[in-house]
């Protein structure tokens, strides 16, 4: 089958593109809304895309006929900030629970069982029971089209110490248990025991014959 991406409805394309691009991360984003009260929602549209200086990216679509952005995106233009908090398994209803629209002025962290924690560079608090989380300054909002693509530099990381390894310092990913999502269809999947380890090979080494 072969989709042609100018003939085929915007809906389509996404159902396609996220089946193919999976499995992805999930950023459980907290930003603050306009009158101090935290917001909370989950973007698998992302990824860093910079290492120096360190710059993450979100997709944000808009919302609506009309196009109206995202409360995250409000939020982060308003703010200039916000903050990734990493989805592990014991996070993945609680994360649900954040992508419900509730109307104004509910809060998606406590209908989730979430609370905040302060920031450490940031005004923008993290979510206390996720055991990762990154500080993020906005660096730039590109609009396609109908969302926005919002670039933010990290300033900080908190990660619980039990899932560092100081020699790197490297995650202990094998015991951080992130999920992932994939097609849409509200599949993801479990990373619990399913490492598969392929060092990378030297031009010296393949040469050798080494193959993994
Ligand atoms: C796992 C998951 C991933 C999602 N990823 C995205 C995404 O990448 N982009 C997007 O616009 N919406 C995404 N959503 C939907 C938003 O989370 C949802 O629209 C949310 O209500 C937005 O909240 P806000 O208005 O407070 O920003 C996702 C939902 C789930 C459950």
């Amino acid at each position: 089958m072969l989709f042609d991406f100018e003939k085929i409805p915007p809906r389509q394309a996404y159902n396609l593109v996220i089946g193919l691009v999976a499995p992805r991360p999930i950023a459980l984003v907290t930003t603050l809304n306009e009158d101090g009260s935290v917001n909370a929602a989950p973007f698998s549209a992302y990824n860093y895309l910079c290492l120096d200086p360190p710059i993450l990216g979100l997709g944000l679509a808009d919302r609506g006929p009309q196009g109206e952005p995202k409360d995250t995106a409000r939020n982060i233009e308003r703010a200039g900030e916000f903050v990734v908090n990493v989805v592990s398994e014991d996070l993945a209803q609680a994360m649900n629970a954040c992508a419900v629209d509730f109307p104004a002025g509910v809060s998606e962290l406590k209908q989730a069982g979430l609370e905040a924690e302060p920031g450490s560079l940031v005004s923008t608090p993290r979510i206390r029971q996720a055991h990762a989380a990154m500080e993020c300054r906005l660096w730039q909002v590109l609009t396609p089209g109908r969302g926005r693509i919002i670039l933010g530099r990290v300033l900080a990381a908190f990660v619980e110490d039990r899932f560092v390894d100081p020699q790197g310092p490297y995650i202990l990913s094998e015991d951080l248990h992130a999920i992932g999502r994939m097609n849409g269809t509200g599949n993801y999947v479990r990373t619990r025991d399913a490492f598969l380890k392929i060092p990378r090979i030297s031009y010296e080494n393949w040469m050798k014959g080494e193959r993994g």
